[in-house]
């Protein structure tokens, strides 16, 4: 069973189930497809519905991880612990598996890092991550941390697989994760996509995810219906062909969603 070993020895599934604008019933729903790892964030609204799909399932909260991220707006040292508390409240729970920055801000990073850092040596993060980091935002917390990042998220799909930040963070054994697999759908069409679909006798999406899980990254797919949930778990079970691999990273750029850390976003 495919599974990812982050640097402290923590094992997180091959999937998570990413929750912007999902609503309580698909949480519960992805529970019984077979997700145990839920990305969330105080900016999507969705801690409070991943706490009680929890309560509800009757298992025990350690039989989930659950990953959240500080918004902008609760960047620095006293704002991130205020912030984090509020995660904790809205998760109605003592700890959260993985916390995140979830946007860079050169002038914050660091002292926002160092309240992280404490709050992970108080055993209430149990792995600290970066979203949205490229390389060289990430190069600055590896420089003055104490303790390092395990886990980043970027914005990874075929058509926009920021490569050399995925060789960057391989090199370092950061843990990539992918926001946007599917790319919220902007690639299904591609012609290769829909070929390979073919070969496999597989949905565009899986091709999608499988790439993503032959990449080392560790894809977060949303979705609202069950038989999709299960449609994107099963996709570990797709093995690619090294040369399929190499045609899909070579694709042309596709599907970008328009967010880039430094830039004003653009309207796609
Ligand atoms: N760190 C960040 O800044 C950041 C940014 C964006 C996203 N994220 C995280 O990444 C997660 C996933 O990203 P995302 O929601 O942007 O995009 P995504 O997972 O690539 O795409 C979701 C879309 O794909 C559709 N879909 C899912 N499975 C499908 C299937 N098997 N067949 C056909 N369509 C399918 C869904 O439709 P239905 O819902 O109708 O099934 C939905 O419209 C988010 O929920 C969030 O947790 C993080």
């Amino acid at each position: 069973m495919k599974s990812f070993t982050l640097t402290n020895g923590m094992i997180l599934p091959a999937t998570g189930f990413g929750t912007y604008k999902v609503n309580p019933e698909s949480i519960i729903m992805a529970i019984e497809a077979g997700y145990r790892y839920f990305d969330t964030a105080s900016f999507y609204g969705t801690e409070s519905m991943i706490a009680g799909a929890i309560e509800r399932s009757g298992m025990k909260r350690e039989d989930f991880f659950i990953a959240s991220k500080l918004w902008k707006t609760d960047m620095g040292y006293e704002n991130a612990l205020k912030a984090f508390n509020l995660t904790l409240e809205n998760l109605r729970t003592d700890y959260v598996d993985v916390f995140m920055i979830h946007w860079p801000d050169k002038n914050l990073n660091l002292e926002t890092w160092r309240a992280m850092e404490e709050l992970y040596s108080q055993g209430k993060i149990k792995a600290l991550g970066l979203s949205n980091f490229l390389p060289y935002h990430t190069e600055e917390i590896l420089k003055h941390c104490t303790v390092k990042p395990l886990i980043a998220q970027l914005e990874f799909h075929p058509g926009h697989t920021q490569t050399f930040a995925m060789n960057y963070y391989r090199e370092k054994k950061i843990l990539l994760q992918a926001w946007s697999p599917t790319a919220r759908g902007r690639v299904l069409d591609d012609i290769l996509i829909r070929e390979l679909s073919e070969k496999y006798h597989t949905s565009p999406v899986q091709i999608c995810i499988a790439f993503c899980l032959h990449e080392n990254v560790m894809p977060l797919p949303k979705s609202s219906s069950i038989e999709r949930m299960k449609e994107n778990l099963a996709s570990v079970n797709i093995e690619l062909e090294p040369e399929d691999i190499m045609r899909i990273e070579n694709m042309p750029p596709k599907g970008w969603g328009g967010e880039h850390p430094d830039r004003e976003r653009v309207k796609i």
